[in-house]
């Protein structure tokens, strides 16, 4: 967010209809939020009636232990149960679950009912390889309906996955296998993107040789071109699912309200990635709970959540929220704009979609392309958007609003986390909008933005975003390092007992919160998180490179983009056929998403005189501002 889009955006209001009021669960914002903090246990307790639980809680949180704070104590359910079994045992068993099209334009649909058979047949797989409660299975794949299968199996049998983002490669994926020790892989072929394969299988042969922990990969063909398949490790998943073994009963396995549901590996401020921990009870309970009444979604509605399943938008959005209400979601394998930039309104006008939810990067994107492109759709089904993953400039705001949604619909601009499982600053169908403001916490959370000692800041002034209390999705702990989870989100308040979530925002004088971007070194490059330390790692992995550093700066259409400035091993020239080399490798251990935009060869890197880089510095210099204090630097 710039001081303009606050200036501006302050006094900009949308108002929503009465007819949009009047049809949304909750038509006042206001009044439940101050009815839900006068007892947010009591809140919570209420709203957990409307799921199944196996057995009851005792106590609705205990906090006798935190910062690792227990919801639903002593319940017990589990989240497959609430998002596909009990549809089977209503009229929701016929209605339409996902709705899928391939990038080429292969159309596939699945039924609550057929949905549950699928889930029940592979859980059944993943039992017959060995796969027991509580162990972690990781999940690597495009956007198919498999791999949402595989995520409700693994939860049904109480397994705990670990979804790695289709555009991870070798090492990311080799370390996130190593942290968790899958010994079962669940990947594809391969996936299409812009009308080319990406060789998944590839990537995982060369990962599992990094990890070796791996026994087992199930390979679903969805691109079909020739892959190797090692003997005795890898099979077909259309091979297993064919087996008698893979009946469509299985029992779904009682779990505890606290058991691990998942990890889903984030960068945070130094050195790899967190597996970040949900479990069961909360994170069914906030994710269809928040969903049902931010997107106000209805039996009608035909949900498209456009993000990618191996992010928490995803896990949250596109497989559990919208499965435990029952609702019909829409997925989508492919890029936004292939083959012509008309590709995602051609699908909104064809399946009638009814609630768009993407991230500012996608909305830019696309905006770049002209108004003809949607303006030649049908987008007359729309009656809501959503934005989420990084601050929305209110030109590409104003743009979604008018061109998209013609003035009729208003804009969900959705703040949360991985680590918080579902929407924490959002508004509701019924709130009044300002363009670049999430607006409002979402009822039963208290969030604020505080100076160093935790003094609320006053309205316009910049400050760090805190949540003061618990809420049930919350991340429980980092896999397998508990004090990182302390030091990370608990010490910096740890006297007030306050969540510290790495964003600076500020607050105007409605109370609407503004959010300027992370205080720390992640990175959002088009809406995807990424850590300084990984990319740094990746490019230092190179053996021309001694040292890297790498910063984010301010893109147009990408949020933030990746400049890295590398000291070279003596006897290495930095020309740019080195550049070129470097890209292609940061491309191969990390991915894609982390290529730097910029290499620069530098011959010294501005440091403290504890050794620590200097981010702010290099930032200031490729933006061409002042350095500010440089009294810290060494000499
Ligand atoms: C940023 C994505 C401004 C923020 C769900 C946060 C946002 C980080 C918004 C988490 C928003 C997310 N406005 N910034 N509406 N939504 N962010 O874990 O910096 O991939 O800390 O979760 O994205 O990214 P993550």
């Amino acid at each position: 967010m710039t001081d303009d889009a606050f200036n501006v955006g302050q006094s900009e209001w949308y108002h929503p209809t009465d007819e949009i009021i009047q049809n949304a669960h909750i038509p006042d914002y206001e009044a439940l939020y101050q009815e839900a903090m006068q007892d947010v246990e009591a809140f919570w307790g209420q709203r957990a009636e409307v799921l199944d639980w196996f057995q009851k809680w005792d106590k609705v949180l205990d906090t006798s232990e935190a910062p690792f704070y227990k919801w639903f104590v002593g319940a017990k359910t589990n989240i497959a149960h609430n998002a596909i079994d009990r549809h089977t045992k209503t009229w929701r068993r016929n209605k339409l679950a996902l709705i899928w099209e391939g990038e080429p334009g292969d159309k596939r649909t699945f039924s609550y009912h057929a949905l549950w058979r699928e889930v029940n047949k592979f859980a059944n797989v993943l039992k017959s390889m060995g796969v027991r409660k509580g162990d972690r299975v990781t999940i690597y794949m495009g956007r198919i309906p498999e791999l949402l299968m595989a995520m409700v199996a693994c939860a049904k049998i109480g397994a705990v996955h670990s979804v790695v983002y289709g555009g991870f490669s070798e090492q990311a994926l080799a370390d996130r296998i190593a942290d968790a020790q899958s010994r079962v892989i669940v990947t594809c072929d391969g996936s299409w993107l812009r009308g080319n394969i990406v060789n998944l299988k590839q990537v995982v042969d060369e990962a599992v040789h990094r990890s070796p922990v791996v026994e087992s990969v199930i390979v679903v063909k969805r691109t079909g071109q020739d892959i190797h398949m090692e003997p005795g490790r890898d099979y077909w998943f259309h091979d297993l699912m064919n087996l008698p073994i893979a009946s469509p009963y299985c029992e779904t396995e009682v779990m505890d309200a606290e058991d691990p549901l998942f990890i889903l590996y984030t960068s945070g401020t130094t050195g790899k990635p967190k597996g970040v921990l949900h479990t069961h009870g909360g994170y069914q309970l906030y994710t269809s709970t928040t969903l049902e009444w931010v997107f106000d979604l209805k039996d009608d509605d035909r949900w498209w959540c456009a993000a990618d399943p191996g992010w928490i938008t995803g896990h949250s959005y596109i497989v559990y929220g919208p499965l435990i209400l029952g609702a019909t979601s829409f997925m989508y394998e492919g890029a936004p704009t292939h083959p012509y930039p008309d590709r995602w309104w051609k699908m909104v006008e064809e399946y009638a979609l009814t609630v768009l939810y993407t991230a500012p990067t996608a909305i830019r994107g696309l905006m770049r392309f002209g108004d003809a492109w949607p303006s030649r759709r049908d987008l007359s089904s729309l009656r809501l958007l959503g934005s989420v993953g990084e601050p929305i400039n209110p030109e590409a705001w104003r743009w979604y609003h008018k061109v998209i949604g013609k003035e009729r619909c208003p804009i969900m601009d959705t703040w949360w986390q991985t680590e918080t499982g579902g929407f924490i600053i959002t508004p509701m169908p019924s709130v009044s909008l300002k363009p670049g403001s999430a607006t409002r916490p979402f009822p039963g959370l208290e969030v604020d933005v505080v100076d160093e000692e935790g003094n609320s800041c006053a309205p316009g002034v910049d400050g760090y975003l805190v949540i003061k209390k618990p809420w049930p999705s919350m991340l429980r702990t980092v896999y397998g390092d508990p004090d990182r989870y302390v030091d990370q989100y608990w010490s910096k308040y740890a006297k007030q007992g306050w969540y510290f979530a790495g964003d600076s925002a500020r607050k105007d004088e409605d109370g609407y919160i503004w959010v300027i971007g992370r205080v720390d070194d992640v990175i959002k490059v088009s809406g995807y998180r990424l850590g300084t330390a990984e990319v740094e790692s990746g490019l230092v992995s190179h053996p021309a490179v001694a040292e890297a550093a790498v910063i984010g700066v301010p893109d147009e259409v990408k949020g933030s983009v990746i400049y890295a400035y590398c000291i070279l091993v003596t006897g290495f020239e930095g020309n740019d056929a080195l550049v070129d080399t470097l890209k292609a490798h940061v491309r191969h251990e990390v991915g894609p998403i982390a290529i730097p935009a910029k290499i620069e060869f530098v011959d010294k890197l501005p440091k403290t005189r504890s050794g620590k880089i200097m981010r702010r510095v290099l930032k200031a210099r490729a933006m061409g501002l002042p350095e500010g204090d440089l009294s810290t630097l060494e000499s």
